[in-house]
């Protein structure tokens, strides 16, 4: 490099951020989220990262490690917060949605009425619109739930988006994939200081549980679990730790119980413990 590019590259960045720096997160990173942050990522990290720097007055990203490692954790929960990605959406891929309930909640409540119990688990909930979709859903096929026992587990690892999915509200702009309709029966107006906002009513709140849970962690709940969501979520983690996550998610689940995928996720080569029943739909063998 010569010496001009390089000065200019010394200008441009306001912290130094070394390859060093950059391969002590990405392994932090990938130990405790499971995330595997490729080298194109390297400016995602620093621009994230940079804030938590200037929020910390810390001048560079040895300062930053530093801290990491000795403050028992507190900022390594921040690190793995401004490291994921939680875009989401209401009734995000919407097939999910109705085969949900054609093949989960109509037969459900068809049943024999000893098998009244149904658990569903949003696993990677980011901040709530798919555990909600997923209540709303749950609510218009059985509009007597209170004679069910429904209930849907949602969890992250993020504590952020999680206080956010907690909350349950929403600008007007993050409802357009919403009807009308669906806005009026689940979710109440209200005038914020960001303008109108949009609150999940309790029916809806109350059927599910939000938990911190890492993926790759030992799981506290024993299941079986029917319906489970990872979606949008494993496309982070390499193959091996996919292998590993999914031969734990499959002891929750029995035969014939479902796991939705995201779009471009798939068990190939990771599982043999369910087969693709359909658009990235996976029953349990
Ligand atoms: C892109 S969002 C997907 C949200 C939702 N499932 C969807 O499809 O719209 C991925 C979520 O996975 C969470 N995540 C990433 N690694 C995780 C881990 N090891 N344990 C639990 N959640 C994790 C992130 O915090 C993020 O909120």
């Amino acid at each position: 490099m010569d010496s001009t590019a390089s000065t200019t590259t010394l200008r441009l960045r306001e912290f130094l951020f070394s390859d060093e720096d950059f391969e002590a997160l990405r392994r932090l990173v990938k130990e405790h989220t499971g995330i595997n942050l490729s080298d194109q990522k390297r400016e995602l990290v620093y621009g994230r990262l940079a804030r938590r720097l200037r929020a910390l007055n810390l001048k560079s990203f040895r300062e930053y490690r530093e801290l990491v490692a000795s403050d028992g954790g507190c900022e390594l929960a921040n690190l793995c917060n401004a490291i994921t990605t939680n875009l989401t959406a209401f009734f995000r891929e919407p097939h999910h949605f109705d085969y949900l309930r054609q093949h989960v909640l109509e037969p459900f409540i068809a049943s024999p009425p000893a098998n009244r119990r149904l658990r569903i688990w949003s696993a990677g909930c980011s901040t709530g619109e798919e555990p909600y979709s997923i209540a709303m859903t749950v609510l218009e096929t059985i509009p007597d739930i209170a004679r069910w026992d429904v209930r849907i587990l949602a969890t992250d690892l993020d504590s952020d988006v999680l206080e956010r999915a907690r909350r349950g509200l929403y600008a007007a702009d993050r409802l357009r994939n919403v009807s009308a309709a669906r806005v009026e029966k689940f979710f109440r107006p209200v005038q914020t200081a960001g303008g109108l906002e949009y609150e999940v009513r309790p029916a809806l709140s109350r059927l599910i549980t939000f938990k911190q849970l890492n993926l790759m962690h030992p799981f506290p709940m024993k299941g079986p679990l029917q319906v489970i969501f990872c979606r949008n979520t494993i496309i982070y983690f390499d193959k091996e730790t996919q292998r590993d996550l999914f031969v734990r998610i499959a002891r929750l689940q029995r035969p014939g119980d479902l796991l939705f995928l995201g779009h471009s996720e798939t068990l190939f080569r990771v599982s043999e413990a369910y087969t693709l029943i359909g658009r990235t739909v996976y029953e349990r063998c």
